[in-house]
């Protein structure tokens, strides 16, 4: 989607945004000279080698490589998609993305939200005035369910039969939409209602438009409940019923309850509880996680007491891992046998207060769960504990929650620490007093002509100004020098490019790696210094495309090929030679 987004904008973005300000209010940064250091949040390491520097703006960490700018840190840190990352650092620094850039605003995406929410009408309008209405009006309230709450949530009714949405909103004109948003399905060429003689329960973007809708059964039919199907603007791993209506009941929830069901979201709400969201029939995703932690600090997570019940609840726990930053809290309820949220809130709205408030912290359902298959009273087994531990806890970004989980596990399956950080990061323990080295993670680069070049103008992309023509330097049979012919091309045509900006524009190519591991180099020269080493290093680049040619017109020489000009030019070179040596 980044090509959607002007790329002027990412540009202006990345020279108006701040990187310290921006991984400062994730990260405690200490000064340390120019830059700025933090113990890495991409790998596990015991002394600082995570550097932000502010005149480049951009991060770097000399222990796992991880590098980039303000937008790549939200990227990785908040794990955030481009777009959203590039909204977020827009609204830190008040400008407002392009419009016309907004993936979701696509034509295409218009025209099916706009059937969806002709449906979701189509269907409230039916449970109110359909001739076949009333069993389904004696469900919901069999359920228990107010007309209030029913409202709330869009409830809403497809009458049985094949064809009733299809004749009351199926114009010609909106019969590919309708099928692109999964509400006709089609077979042998003939089209026809997807949800039939079902409750129908309207899913709502964040931003509360329809974008699929779930159906129950009114008897025992099956399947109990249709979803509909994956489209454009429905990602089921991404949305998550009752979230919208959740949001509006509370700007900011001191607390989310993540349940399995569709009835479960609705019954909570109507028994005090308005703060529940429910997956769409799939395991939770990291992505659902993440979507949670943005609204809220705390998120239950609710499951049957039984075997599929702790089965999700794992695959949750796993999923949620990579989402447990510090200030973040999630905890596991289990429910009594026989029971869900439905049920308990419906019939002891107190008794699921209770559990609630009682339900355990990740950790220790994490431990729990690990330390029931194993009789840690063996060493085998704890080192296994360990074993099957450590890549879990790998998941946990670095922070307080991960290292106290560290210790725990250390202190159960009764190991040294060392070695859990060891297992964790994939290595047999360090001896303790080996000093780390702060060196670049990969080969260290040599510092030749062509790389104090481009590593000059990352720094001070204004210095292209100084370069030599593009099609000179191409012409160097040195390493490197496709990409300094490449990089002054560009900033002759965007001379104002910050050392941010210029790097994003590399981002995925070839040469990205080589461009980070060169934007770190230290000059050692003053910032003053900096034009006239540049100028040395073309010079000197001059000087070997002069070798260069010499070399080769020598040769044509040799070989008795040489033109009357060519021989002009290899006199003129060769006394240019000269004087150069002496
Ligand atoms: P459950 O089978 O636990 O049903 O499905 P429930 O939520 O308690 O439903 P009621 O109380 O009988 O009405 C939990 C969730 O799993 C998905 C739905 O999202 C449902 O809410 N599911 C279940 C389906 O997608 N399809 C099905 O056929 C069944
Ligand atoms: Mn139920």
């Amino acid at each position: 989607m980044a090509g959607l987004i002007p790329q002027q904008f990412i540009d202006e973005l990345l020279s108006r945004a701040d990187v310290v300000e921006v991984i400062g209010a994730r990260l405690a940064l200490k000064r340390a000279g120019s830059n700025y250091q933090a113990l890495c949040p991409f790998h596990t390491e015991k002394t600082p080698s995570f550097t932000v520097s502010p005149s480049k703006q951009f991060y770097h960490c000399f222990g796992c490589g991880a590098h980039g700018t303000a937008l790549h840190f939200l990227m990785e840190y908040d794990r955030l998609e481009f777009p959203e990352a590039v909204e977020t650092l827009a609204s830190m620094v008040g400008l407002e993305v392009p419009r016309e850039a907004r993936q979701d605003q696509t034509p295409q995406t218009r025209g099916l939200h706009e059937v969806l929410s002709a449906a979701e009408r189509t269907y409230r309008k039916w449970l109110r005035t359909h001739p076949d209405r009333e069993r389904a009006v004696d469900y919901l309230r069999k359920r228990g369910l107010s007309g209030e709450i029913a409202a709330r949530f869009g409830i809403g009714f497809a009458p049985p039969g094949w064809d009733n949405l299809l004749k009351a909103i199926g114009k010609p004109e909106n019969r590919s939409q309708l099928l692109q948003a999964g509400m006709l399905a089609e077979k042998d060429g003939r089209q026809y209602d997807r949800f039939r003689d079902r409750i129908m329960f309207p899913i709502r973007d964040r931003r509360g438009r329809i974008v699929a809708f779930g159906g129950r059964v009114l008897d025992n039919g099956e399947p109990k409940y249709l979803n509909s199907p994956e489209t454009p603007v429905f990602h089921k791993g991404r949305e998550l019923y009752g979230l919208y209506e959740c949001l509006q009941a509370e700007r900011h929830p001191a607390d989310i309850l993540v349940v399995e069901g569709y009835m479960d979201v609705v019954a909570l709400a109507q028994h005090g509880f308005p703060n529940a969201v429910a997956t769409l029939g799939t395991a939770t995703t990291t992505q659902h996680v993440e979507r949670l932690f943005q609204t809220t600090r705390n998120v239950v997570f609710c499951f049957d007491g039984d075997r599929a019940g702790r089965q999700a609840a794992w695959r949750a726990l796993e999923n949620a891992l990579p989402a447990m930053r510090d200030e973040r809290q999630a905890r596991f309820l289990f429910l009594p046998d026989g029971e869900d949220p439905d049920s308990l809130v419906r019939a002891d709205p107190d008794r699921f207060r209770r559990l609630l408030d009682e339900a355990p912290p990740l950790s220790e359902f994490l431990f729990q769960e690990l330390a029931r298959s194993e009789d840690l009273r063996t060493m085998d087994s704890r080192a296994r504990l360990t074993e099957r531990a450590a890549p879990l806890l790998g998941k946990v970004p670095p922070g307080v929650l991960r290292d106290l989980m560290l210790d725990e596990l250390a202190r159960v399956a009764r190991v040294d620490r060392r070695h859990v950080d060891a297992a964790v990061a994939g290595k047999s323990p360090a001896p303790p007093e080996q000093p780390r080295t702060g060196k670049l993670a990969g080969r260290p680069q040599r510092r030749t002509t062509v790389r104090v070049a481009v590593a000059l103008l990352l720094q001070r992309p204004a210095l292209a100004a100084h370069a030599l023509p593009p099609a000179m330097i191409c012409r160097l049979h040195l390493p490197g020098a496709d990409l300094l012919a490449q990089l002054i091309e560009f900033l002759r045509e965007e001379p104002h490019l910050s050392t941010s900006a210029l790097l994003e524009r590399f981002r995925g190519s070839e040469h990205e790696g080589a461009l980070w591991k060169l934007a770190t180099w230290d000059h050692l020269v003053p910032e003053d210094g900096l034009e006239r080493e540049f100028v040395d290093a073309m010079a000197q680049l001059e000087i070997l495309l002069a070798r260069q040619r010499l070399q080769y017109l020598q040769q044509r020489l040799e070989q008795g090929v040489l033109t009357p000009e060519e021989h002009q030019e290899w006199l003129a070179l060769l006394q240019a030679k000269r004087s150069e040596h002496g």
